[in-house]
């Protein structure tokens, strides 16, 4: 990476405006402070709600909650995409690292650092924390089960880093640090991994490609490490330096990939822990956790992970059923698996065929008492006057092929949009039916991909 020394003073001149320092309540210190374990039974990190007071890197608290349905909206038409396309097509902005690597005048382009909040992966992202390098340095980072590859922020941010909690990576003060050559067989991967095919820089150091919709990507060097959560460290973990960072992922340094690919978290670390995940998204006042390996099996009920040919590296389920109050929605049974349907922890409404969801509002809105409508608010259209929490609101069941089911508590039907205004927390799509995370909220979601199976439990985190 010699040659990108000129660019580094322009670079540590424009980056090391340190986020402010935050006060951590003793709330938010007792949460944490038993955290990250690995012991016995595996890996155990405590995740927060993206707009938790508690989160390393919380989305500002003026965020309007219509912004961040405009970016789950971008999500899921970007995962729809995915499955749409059958044939890869490269992002629409491929930055060439080369190009800018060559030059040794810093570029204007450095002089106006970003931010233009695009598309954004990391809106409705968990937040936790990653150490890397040697000595070990602790980043926030958002868990994504849409994506493969890890990647963060990198020094010295060759086109752009955004401002992020925390120092930036810098691989130079790493003694564990490498760049990956292009002959690796892991630079061959990143195809799978990332939907993009790699690159090779003129130091022939593999160039990834992450994109995760419009706007919103990362570029930079393929590179290894040694990852760490408190006392456990693995070495020679594989993720992404990035050196051109776009997209709004709040403060947080960079993304941890779960889907099922071999680039990604669970993949590497599973040769030590085991082939199986499982989470609590908690509330934005709560705090959950995300465990690598093992799980306690008797607790949870099951519904297979369908494999599909549309994208391998996404967790599909099988929907068969919903209910309100007790009563099943009026629609054919066969309407629930119209759809290719995926499981995704950064999805914040579910998707649902619009005929299902059609029959999911109407049963909500009967059953609602005498609750007053209001109108639609961006693409939530069941609203009603009041908070969800003061309205007699219906028992909703997701119930999944196998005999897994989801009882939605209210906190999972309806969603405060505003002060007075409470929404279904559910929309319709004709594309791909998505398992989204107000629905997951609180429940533990088990992906066991060493057995193909997925479960839910009640009662995870509060
Ligand atoms: C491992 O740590 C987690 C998180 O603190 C805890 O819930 C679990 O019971 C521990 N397991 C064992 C076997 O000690």
């Amino acid at each position: 990476m010699e040659v990108l020394l000129p660019l580094v003073l322009a670079c540590s001149l424009l980056l090391t405006s340190a986020a402010p320092a935050r006060d951590i309540t003793s709330i938010c210190a007792s949460q944490i402070s038993d955290f990250p374990q690995l012991n016995s039974s595996g890996l155990h990190l405590t995740l927060h709600h993206p707009q938790s007071p508690c989160s390393p890197a919380p989305l500002p608290t003026d965020l309007p909650f219509s912004t961040v349905l405009t970016h789950d909206d971008a999500r899921v038409a970007h995962l729809a995409a995915r499955l749409a396309t059958t044939s890869n097509t490269p992002p629409r902005r491929p930055t060439s690292l080369r190009k800018k690597k060559a030059s040794t005048a810093v570029d204007d382009s450095l002089a106006t650092v970003p931010l233009s909040p695009g598309t954004s992966i990391g809106v409705g992202n968990y937040v936790t924390q990653l150490g890397l390098g040697t000595p070990a340095t602790s980043y926030a980072m958002v868990v994504d089960t849409g994506s493969s590859l890890t990647w963060l922020q990198c020094s010295p941010c060759v086109v752009s880093c955004h401002r992020q909690a925390g120092p930036l990576y810098d691989p130079r003060a790493s003694s564990t640090y490498a760049a990956v050559p292009c002959s690796a067989s892991q630079c061959d991967e990143l195809q799978d991994a990332t939907l993009n095919p790699s690159a090779c820089s003129v130091s022939n150091v593999c160039v990834y490609q992450a994109s995760y919709g419009d706007s919103s990507f990362s570029v930079g060097y393929l590179s290894k490490d040694t990852v760490s959560f408190g006392s456990g460290r693995f070495p020679n973990f594989y993720y992404g330096c990035g050196q051109d960072n776009e997209g709004l992922f709040g403060r947080s340094a960079g993304l941890i990939g779960l889907a099922r690919n071999k680039l990604s978290l669970l993949y590497q670390l599973a040769p030590s822990l085991g082939y199986s995940f499982s989470y609590c998204l908690p509330t934005s006042t709560s705090t959950g956790y995300l465990s690598i390996g093992s799980y306690n099996p008797g607790q949870y009920s099951y519904t297979p992970m369908v494999s599909s040919s549309l994208d391998g590296t996404l967790y599909f389920v099988s929907l068969s059923g919903m209910s309100v109050a007790g009563r099943p929605l009026a629609v054919s049974p066969s309407e629930y698996s119209s759809l290719p349907t995926i499981i995704d922890s950064g999805t914040v409404i579910t998707r649902l065929p619009t005929s299902v969801y059609s029959a999911l509002s109407k049963a909500v809105a009967a059953a609602m008492g005498g609750a007053k409508r209001a109108p639609a608010y961006s693409i939530l259209d069941t609203c009603f006057e009041g908070q969800a929490s003061q309205l007699h609101v219906p028992a909703v069941t997701m119930a999944f092929a196998g005999g897994a089911a989801l009882k939605l508590a209210t906190r999972n039907v309806l969603i405060d949009v505003d002060d007075s205004t409470t929404c279904l927390a559910f929309a319709p799509t004709d594309s791909t039916a998505i398992i989204g995370n107000t629905q997951q909220q609180t429940f533990s979601v088990v992906y066991d991909v060493g057995q193909s199976r997925i479960g839910f439990a009640a009662g995870g985190c509060s």
